[in-house]
């Protein structure tokens, strides 16, 4: 239960200071300067009054130290008028460049996917504090003409002297639904950033999916990866278990010719996570950040009080992108480490204990032991368990809200790291191979949370460390 607006508020993940978080948008660092935005839905309204979906926006010198900023445009003007939805950040002619749609819904009677929705691709110029005067670039008009009003969430870079940008996209199939639309993915072109033109657009050999959300291009250690959120995916025992997805395609051949697009990976298992976006640190890190939610989810969030007084949603740590035998891994940044503190060595049949539920996990298992089974127990509210090659996630009732589990089939387990933070696990198998991330709601005992993770493991070295508050959600906690 709900006792007051700190319940269940996270220590280390950024979170929405109240209302509603989705997307991770416009992630990027301009001089030293890290910059998170999202998409967000204050609870006060905007300055027309409205409470359409906008911007939310983080900065800070480092990954930890992270301030909340407020909101950098409002969805004022006619080309935003129904939401300034999500978009990405380039980093050219010494400013910040932020592309998003600018989703405009017309009066009249309109089912919104065939007719009486403009998606605006705009662009707004900032020097990281002040944002400058919108400018809209493409139009409904400017998609081709198959493609229903659905296109959405461009994500820009630079190669060479010339800008791309890709953008999500339903496209009509021959009886104008949900089984027979395909999404797909528009690349564009231009030599300056603000006149695109139509390049061309890429879909799989077989429809995956009725629209394609979010997508991001990117190479990484020689391989081009193109990262998207299909809905429509027929659910599978061990894939595709939320009601949409969030997966990534390796890209053979080049952008200016032929492509193809195979093996779609999830980037996670959980109930809670989707949208992620990637980009390119200072320091060369190919860094990326998953919306910890899910969008239509038959599932729910306590957090979430009734008439615009709680708050939803958070985004995961920032993970570091690596390639190992042609997949992408995903781990939390090494600056995450620096909140740890009171490092324990757990028995392989221990517990540990946290005060604020905020804790981080390491658990190597011993060679020959990595077929065995093994369970995690979260408080009564979460169990990680492994049996017969299949890891499977499940959620008391009290503490789910709605989700039950998830199953992985993963034919050995040789590393673990768990991160617990309140309400939240994220849980990074096997150095990133697999990530499993979900919201979970355990009840208070008192004001604490002390939440007891229980570790059965046959034979495993677990190190525990407690985690310090961040700077940033002190404020808001
Ligand atoms: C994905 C999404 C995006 C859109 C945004 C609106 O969660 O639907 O496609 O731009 O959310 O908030």
């Amino acid at each position: 239960m709900l006792k007051d607006r700190k319940g269940w508020r996270l220590q280390y993940h950024l979170m929405p200071p109240d209302g509603w978080l989705n997307d991770p948008n416009g992630l990027c660092q301009f001089h030293g300067m890290y910059h998170v935005f999202f998409q967000y839905s204050p609870n006060t309204p905007g300055p027309d009054g409205r409470t359409a979906r906008t911007w939310g926006h983080y900065a800070g010198r480092d990954l930890l130290h992270l301030q909340f900023k407020g909101v950098p445009f409002w969805p004022v003007d006619t080309i935003d008028h129904d939401g300034c939805y999500s978009g990405s950040a380039l980093i050219d002619q010494d400013l910040i460049k932020l592309y998003y749609t600018g989703n405009v819904k017309e009066p009249g009677d309109h089912d919104y996917t065939y007719s009486g929705r403009q998606a605006n691709e705009i662009l707004v110029e900032s020097d990281g504090t002040s944002f400058g005067k919108k400018k809209c670039l493409l139009r409904n008009a400017d998609y081709p003409a198959d493609c229903t009003c659905h296109v959405r969430d461009p994500k820009v870079w630079k190669d060479g002297k010339l800008y791309y940008m890709v953008l999500g996209a339903r496209v009509e199939g021959r009886e104008k639904n949900a089984d027979s639309d395909f999404g797909e993915v528009l690349f564009y072109e231009s030599s300056d950033g603000l006149h695109w033109h139509f390049l061309k657009s890429l879909t799989t050999e077989e429809r995956f999916g009725y629209m394609w959300e979010c997508p991001d291009y990117f190479h990484l250690e020689e391989k081009t990866f193109l990262s998207l959120c299909p809905q429509g995916l027929p659910s599978e025992e061990y894939r595709y278990q939320n009601i949409y997805q969030a997966g990534y395609f390796t890209v053979d051949g080049e952008l200016g010719a032929r492509q193809s697009l195979s093996d779609f990976h999830e980037w996670d298992y959980g109930f809670d996570f989707y949208a992620p976006q990637s980009f390119l640190d200072e320091s060369g890190r190919r860094l990326l950040i998953g919306w910890v939610g899910m969008p239509d989810a038959p599932y729910t969030n306590p957090t979430a009080l009734p008439k615009g007084k709680g708050w939803e949603n958070c985004l995961t740590v920032p993970r570091k992108l690596t390639v190992s035998e042609g997949c992408i891994c995903q781990n939390p940044v090494e600056e995450l480490k620096a909140l740890r503190y009171d490092e324990t060595p757990v028995m392989p049949h221990g517990t540990m204990v946290l005060p604020d539920g905020a804790g981080d996990f390491e658990v190597s298992f011993l060679e020959g032991t990595e077929d065995a089974d093994w369970d995690i127990s979260f408080g009564d509210a979460a169990e990680l368990s492994y049996r017969d090659g299949v890891l499977q996630l499940s959620l008391d009732p009290s503490a789910g809200y709605g989700r039950d589990s998830r199953r992985i089939r993963i034919p050995h387990i040789e590393f673990l790291r768990v991160l617990v933070d309140s309400s939240i696990l994220e849980i990074y198998i096997n150095d990133g191979a697999y990530v499993i991330t979900s919201r979970f709601y355990p009840e208070y005992i008192g004001d604490q949370q002390n939440l007891a993770v229980r570790f059965n493991c046959a034979m495993a070295a677990i190190s525990g460390w407690k985690m310090h508050t961040m700077e940033t959600n002190r404020e808001y906690i």
